[in-house]
């Protein structure tokens, strides 16, 4: 996720005006910025680094130029460096791109053009558009028409703004799967990746559909399809505060976040490719070791299940902190992998620098650039974009879906692949069901404690479900295997005591352990805990296929799901309903869900 941002002014200096436009837009990236203004040529600033750093760098009032484009990047391809930071040029420097999205195709694209003698300045996939619209420009298209035909060649998602010295008076911006706007104020034309940008200084916006281009210059903007045919589209007036607008729409950057989840997950699964690539790298391995802290604990464990229940690779999760204590017996055919999100937990990296010396290590991260992408042997890339609430859950999803990915790849099974490429859909399903959620958590909002119960899959989800319930509301809640209750913790039901019980349909496996035997089920075991926990008078609220009749009759609530959505792949589609409990609970509350107490995003101490 990237911020773009462009303007064409009636009069007056472009670049103050976009860097108020781009700082709206931290929120979406903020580890590099750069502006380029149109005068005669293209004059470019950029940098890594946050906005404010920048500002204090560059007098941006000195800039001339009443056209310009601006760039807040959160890196995707190449660390955040002053020469990966947008915009990017062409060879001859006359065109300035930014760019928000993921190029797939980019490093076939650029062999193809470094064969044509185009000289690359930066890693990014971005710098290819410039040179692309440049090669067609010197074949003798004008620039909405070069832009047109560049566009034809990419694969992958993209959100665009170009400006050209050749033709100076106006901007192209253009859209596929990455969001873009054209807003019309008194001052002049705005285009952005999003309506805070620009709030202050026009309302009236269209929302560009995909595979859509507009040409804006001084008579006005004219939207056209990249067939070329004009699209008659209306502007909307947009009402809401800069404030409101940043957070789209929503309370809280969580609850944004949570409905981000569909698109991150599509988002991740364009990585296929990348791990393919890692995965050929490796090669050989006979264990693997998840390590990691928090939430994205909670996707190693799955990840123990996952590897060691399908793919029968001998597996370990393992707390960061922990790691010391524990972890003797990795050696040159163990993979060690560490999953998180910052790439800068203290105790996950501790443990990095210890794994790197006895076997193999692969780091699962978010941000692009941080320490453990640069300490570990191997890096995948989680694709969730920056995430503002201190409470992890886009991250989670993302996490659990290169989890998935590397499984499928590594045992070759397609049909996980092809599973995930079905949850989007679910997901979006299961967002919908806001009010349901928003009345459980009326129901229970003044409990003190909470048990979160599951098995195999589902374990992993309600050890998260009770954590996301405890750092944002701070009622006590706990975690336990199903399994387990008999052992100690069912001493804690009485009448009234909420059991969150998550039992999807079953994995059925023959197991290796039983023989023959098949598999004594997750979802036959999980319901006679049910069962027991609500003789003892508990409030049952579970989690669930909607045909499951016998589950639902011994709830006091229930959330459903598809049928089709079976134990293996549940982790990431049951966590959704937790999520937003936790967040609807903490609001009722009257505490702030993105800012817990005693919290930080990022844990820097041992
Ligand atoms: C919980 C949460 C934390 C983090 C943990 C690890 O919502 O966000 O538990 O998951 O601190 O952080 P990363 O993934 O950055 O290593």
């Amino acid at each position: 996720m990237c911020g773009i941002a462009a303007c064409i002014l009636k009069n007056g200096k472009a670049a103050p005006i976009l860097l108020g436009c781009v700082k709206r837009l931290e929120y979406r990236g903020y580890d590099s910025v750069g502006i380029a203004t149109l005068n005669s040529s293209i004059i470019i600033a950029k940098d890594e680094g946050k906005i404010k750093d920048f500002e204090k760098k560059i007098d941006l009032s000195k800039f001339p130029g009443r056209i310009g484009i601006g760039h807040v990047r959160w890196a995707t391809h190449g660390p955040p460096t002053k020469e990966n930071a947008h915009p990017h040029l062409d060879c001859e420097g006359n065109i300035a791109i930014v760019h928000n999205g993921i190029i797939e195709n980019y490093m076939e694209l650029k062999d193809e053009l470094e064969k044509k003698g185009h000289s690359f300045e930066s890693e990014t996939d971005t710098e290819v558009i410039a040179h692309l619209i440049e090669e067609y420009k010197k074949s003798g298209h004008n620039l909405e028409e070069a832009v047109r035909k560049a566009l034809k060649r990419l694969r992958g998602a993209y959100a665009i703004a170009v400006i050209s010295s050749d033709e100076p008076d106006k901007i192209i911006g253009a859209r596929k799967e990455s969001p873009l706007i054209v807003a019309k104020g008194e001052r002049g034309y705005f285009l952005a990746s999003d309506t805070p940008a620009i709030l202050e200084h026009a309302r009236n916006v269209i929302f560009l559909e995909d595979n859509e281009m507009v040409t804006i210059d001084d008579n006005g903007h004219q939207i056209k399809d990249l067939e070329g045919n004009i699209k008659e589209k209306r502007f909307k007036y947009i009402k809401w505060t800069p404030d409101m607008a940043e957070k789209g729409g929503y309370d809280h950057f969580m609850l944004k976040e949570i409905h981000e989840q569909p698109q991150v997950l599509r988002d991740t699964l364009r990585e296929i490719k990348a791990i393919q690539q890692v995965v050929d790298e490796i090669r050989e391995i006979k264990r693997i070791c998840f390590v990691a802290c928090g939430t994205s604990y909670h996707a190693a464990l799955v990840g123990k299940y996952l590897f060691e229940s399908i793919l029968h690779i001998p597996t370990d999760a393992i707390i960061a902190s922990e790691f010391q204590y524990t972890a003797n017996a990795l050696d040159e055919e163990t993979l060690t992998i560490f999953i998180t999100q910052s790439g800068e937990t203290a105790d996950t990296l501790n443990a990095l620098r210890a794994a790197n010396k006895k076997s193999k290590t692969l780091a699962i991260v978010n941000v692009l650039g941080s320490t453990a992408t640069r300490e570990a042997d191997h890096v995948i890339y989680t694709r969730a974009g920056p995430e503002i609430g201190v409470a992890a859950t886009k991250t989670y999803i993302s996490q659990l879906a290169c989890i998935y990915m590397l499984a499928a790849t590594i045992g070759q099974k397609p049909d996980i692949i092809e599973d995930l490429r079905k949850l989007p859909e679910e997901m979006e399903k299961i967002l919908e069901k806001d009010e349901l959620i928003k009345d459980i958590a009326k129901t229970y909002k003044d409990e003190s404690d909470f048990l979160f119960i599951g098995r195999g899959f589902s374990y992993p989800t309600a050890l998260e479900g009770a954590l996301k319930l405890k750092e944002i509301t701070y009622i006590h809640a706990e975690a336990y295997a199903s399994g387990e209750l008999k052992h100690g913790p069912i001493a804690l039901i009485e009448k009234g005591t909420p059991v969150v019980a998550i039992a999807p349909p079953p994995l059925f496996l023959k197991s290796e352990v039983h023989g023959d035997k098949e598999f004594r089920n997750s979802h036959t075991l999980t319901l006679s805990n049910v069962k027991e926990v609500k003789s003892r008078g508990a409030e049952v609220i579970g989690l669930g296929s909607e045909d499951d009749e016998e589950f639902k009759k011994n709830t006091s609530d229930y959330i459903s799901f598809n049928p089709s959505i079976r134990e293996e792949i549940s982790p990431i589609l049951y966590i959704i309903p937790l999520q937003l409990l936790a967040y609807y609970i903490s609001v009722m509350k009257g505490e702030d869900p993105d800012h817990p107490r005693n919290l930080a995003k990022c844990v820097t101490v041992v």
